[in-house]
């Protein structure tokens, strides 16, 4: 039986580890768990390490379960601290968190930081009042004025606010207030924004004649004991978490660029004379939109001992035969596992399944009477036999009373059919249907799930799942041997688009948002359970390093706690693979064209995995001027993809715009001066009163981007000597651009070769599909593994 709770925090500048132990039974002599908290701590363990997060969490993690003895299967649940603190920071320990627990299948639970500082406090002996001022950088400070009471008499730690943001003097007026409402006298202030922003807090507390003292710096941190004791007393069930998909950080702002929206609406507002009422309003459909992001109120996770009460409170509402002692036996019992849905924090449907070889058992499902005809059980059904993947089983049974009409009808609704009757099963007397579901045949299942025999599968190549978040897509791939099996990219590009570009903060959010969905629909895709992957693989450099980082962290829990290896793949060199996926034909040497959003880069390579950079932008890259042309012209982020069409009814040769660097004898390029010609001729329209004629100068432009790829791409040819030209990267989705390096090349009887348009844009299986080569060299990442925000093929 799993009995072991890890908690992990890196929102401070220290990673904060805690592992406790479930005794089954109310913990009775620490002063801070009560009867609700049958938890006993094990260790603790707070290590500095600043902008180190990502590179030591995994190490401290392994080191800590090493030394207690503790492997993978006895951890029951996981607890990361969800900031406030540094935005990175706090991604890395979820996003490192959510890979841990959806490999470990165990719930994930979510705290504030905040106030697992206080309970830190208050184990320590801390008592009464106490103020924590976090820096939250930008001028700004997270307050958080609590009481500690003595565990017997009062609650251990009360909070007087949720988490939010403020300048340091926009604070006193609530702080005074405060203190004089709760006729504070004494009080201990702390935190990491004590030294830059304490003066005038200290000040005020001194007018108002409080007795302050001050505490280390380092008693405020988090800790491995507060993460566990905040658990412990329910903090996460206040946050309705335990789903590792639906946790997200507390974000108490937005993004800057999201910030600046809301100062300009709002300046506008003022300037049409509704200022105040309209801030208020914005004010409160922020906090709303938060609040729906944050507070999910419906969640299904998986059960353990801490929630034996609940299950027995929901069984007795069902009228049910299972009572109190049948679920301890639960918990002792391996292959057995329940899931709940909870509705707030109340547990209000639960499943149970046993695993028995290749069948998975559904052992009874209970809806709570108010909550039936919701679909509730359908939504239990659906997490079973995820289920039943993951435990490589292909059967799924159970048995349903022969009376019961409206579950019966379910039952047949999911594909399960009746196998056989057994007269008198219950109690009562009554006779119960077996019913069974075939989720793969014996021969799918030996051919899907093969993995230490890898010839059983009748394949050569290993079953690779990757991962790509360099930019605004969250991408998640499986391919086997070179065949695809699942493909996944959900898109951000909306969260960006009134932005006019891509905003990396908001990319780092939706990446740590999306990626357990996305995993759990790859598998499910591909029918398989993650255990039956032979590699791990994740897009490490180059791009937005927010981005790869909440991927990586992302990737080496997931390779940490399911013992498979993860290798790391440079973004460049797998948009080339998106043509090598497509055109197995390809050879040596060749010249690749990467064109994207973030890159234009001539690159040769004369053997496999060997690249030597022939030049790439000065300035801005190909895709980032098609973006800012088309938003001169009014159109749409992306602009790519509308530039080209527009492109198709006008003139390419109606204006004459630069083509930069064309004579340069070398293989640079630059974009900026031909997007600021563009942008000139349009004001110079303006000016004269002209109608811009849009198509005309979109042809125009989109021209003179083609005519310099053109040529440098046949000189690099030649002087390369090479068979092959590559085309790659988001760019390379532009017709004409492809179709006139097509004509080009061809007549010079070179190969030519450019993925299909969905292979174009980023996505995961041209990871997957690069991996597949770089698995051979043997060169798996280790914990301590980084992502880089740029990085020359040159040096792979
Ligand atoms: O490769 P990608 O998805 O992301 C990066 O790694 O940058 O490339 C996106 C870029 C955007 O700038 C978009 O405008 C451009 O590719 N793009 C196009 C077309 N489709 C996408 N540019 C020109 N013509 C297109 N049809
Ligand atoms: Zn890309």
């Amino acid at each position: 039986m799993p009995k072991f709770v890890l908690a992990l925090d890196t929102s401070q500048e220290v990673i904060s580890l805690g592992l406790a132990r479930y005794t089954g039974q109310a913990f009775e002599d620490a002063a801070f768990f009560d009867e609700r908290a049958p938890l006993e701590m094990c260790i603790e363990v707070v290590v500095p390490a600043f902008r180190e997060a990502n590179t030591q969490l995994l190490t401290q993690i392994d080191q800590l379960l090493t030394m207690q003895g503790v492997s993978a299967s006895d951890i029951a649940a996981v607890v990361v601290g969800r900031g406030p603190g540094s935005f990175t920071g706090v991604r890395i320990a979820l996003a490192t968190a959510k890979g841990l627990a959806f490999a470990w299948r165990v719930p994930l639970y979510g705290v504030s930081t905040s106030v697992a500082c206080g309970y830190s406090l208050q184990i320590k002996g801390e008592r009464g009042w106490t103020l924590l001022i976090s820096d939250a950088l930008r001028k700004e400070i997270y307050p958080s004025l609590m009481f500690f009471g003595d565990s017997k008499s009062n609650p251990a730690v009360t909070r007087l606010d949720d988490d939010f943001v403020c300048k340091p003097l926009d604070y006193l007026t609530k702080l005074e207030a405060q203190i004089r409402e709760n006729e504070v006298t004494r009080i201990s202030v702390v935190g990491s924004g004590l030294a830059k922003y304490g003066a005038p807090i200290l000040t005020k507390l001194e007018e108002l004649g409080v007795e302050i003292h001050l505490r280390d710096k380092a008693d405020s941190y988090a800790g491995g004991a507060g993460l566990i004791a905040a658990y412990a007393h329910g903090e996460s069930a206040a946050y309705a978490s335990g789903d590792v998909g639906a946790l997200v950080p507390i974000y108490t702002r937005m993004s800057d660029a999201e910030e600046a929206e809301r100062i300009k609406a709002a300046a506008k507002a003022e300037l049409d004379g509704v200022s105040a009422q309209a801030e208020n309003s914005e004010q409160a459909v922020l906090e709303a939109d938060l609040k729906v992001a944050l507070r999910p109120t419906r969640f299904m996770r998986l059960l353990n001992p801490s929630d034996l009460q609940a299950m027995a409170g929901l069984a007795l509402a069902c009228e049910s035969i299972w009572e109190h002692k049948h679920f301890i036996g639960e918990f002792d019992t391996s292959g057995r596992r329940w899931f709940g849905i909870f509705e707030d924090s109340t547990l209000i449907a639960q499943l149970g399944s046993a695993v028995l070889g290749d069948e998975l058992h559904i052992l009874d499902i209970m809806v709570a009477p108010e909550y039936r005809r919701q679909g509730l059980a359908q939504m239990l059904m659906a997490r079973a036999e995820h289920e039943a993947l993951e435990s490589r089983c292909r059967l799924m049974l159970l048995e349903v009373r022969s009376s019961n009409a409206q579950a019966t009808e379910l039952y047949l609704k999911s594909g399960f059919e009746f196998i056989a009757e057994r007269p008198n099963y219950y109690p009562d007397g009554e006779d119960a249907q077996v019913m069974m579901r075939e989720l793969l045949s014996e021969e799918e299942a030996s051919l899907l799930w093969a993995h230490e025999a890898r010839a059983a599968r009748a394949v050569d190549g290993p079953r690779i799942l990757a991962l790509e978040s360099s930019c605004d897509e969250t991408a998640m791939a499986i391919i086997e041997a070179g065949e695809i099996r699942a493909n996944i990219v959900a898109s951000q590009i909306e969260f960006h688009a009134r932005f006019g570009g891509v905003v990396p903060e908001i990319a780092s959010r939706k990446h740590t948002e999306a990626l357990v969905s996305v995993s759990e629909t790859a598998l499910a895709e591909a029918k398989l359970p993650l255990s039956a992957i032979d590699a791990l693989a994740v897009t490490d450099s180059p791009g937005l390093i927010g981005a790869l980082v909440v991927g990586l962290a992302y990737a080496k829990g997931l390779s940490y706690a399911s013992g498979i290896k993860l290798f790391g793949i440079n973004h460049l060199e797998a948009h080339l693979y998106a043509n090598i996926l497509s055109n197995p034909g390809i050879e040596h040497p060749f010249v690749a064209l990467v064109i994207s959003g973030g890159h234009t880069s001539l690159i040769a390579s004369r053997e496999k995995n060997r690249y030597t950079t022939l030049g790439a932008t000065l300035d801005d890259a190909a895709g980032e001027a098609f973006d800012k042309v088309a938003k001169a012209l009014g159109l749409p982020y992306p602009g790519g993809p509308h530039i080209s069409r527009l492109a198709r009814e006008g003139n390419p040769a109606a204006i004459d715009f630069p083509r930069a660097m064309l004579h340069s004898k070398d293989y640079s390029f630059s974009f900026s001066g031909l997007k600021t010609a563009v942008l000139m001729h349009i004001q110079k329209e303006e000016r004269a009163g002209r109608e811009l004629n849009l198509p005309d100068i979109a042809a125009s432009f989109q021209q003179a981007v083609i005519d310099v790829q053109v040529a440098k791409a046949l000189s690099a040819m030649e002087e390369v000597g090479a068979k092959w030209f590559l085309l790659a990267g988001g760019v390379a989705a532009n017709e004409e651009l492809r179709s006139a390096l097509e004509s080009a090349l061809t007549a010079k009887g070179y190969g030519f070769s450019v993925p299909a348009f969905s292979y174009c844009t980023d996505n995961a299986a041209m990871v997957a599909a690069t991996a597949s080569d770089r698995i051979a060299l043997d060169r798996p990442l280790g914990l301590d593994a980084e992502a880089k925000a740029s990085a020359p093929l040159d040096t792979l």
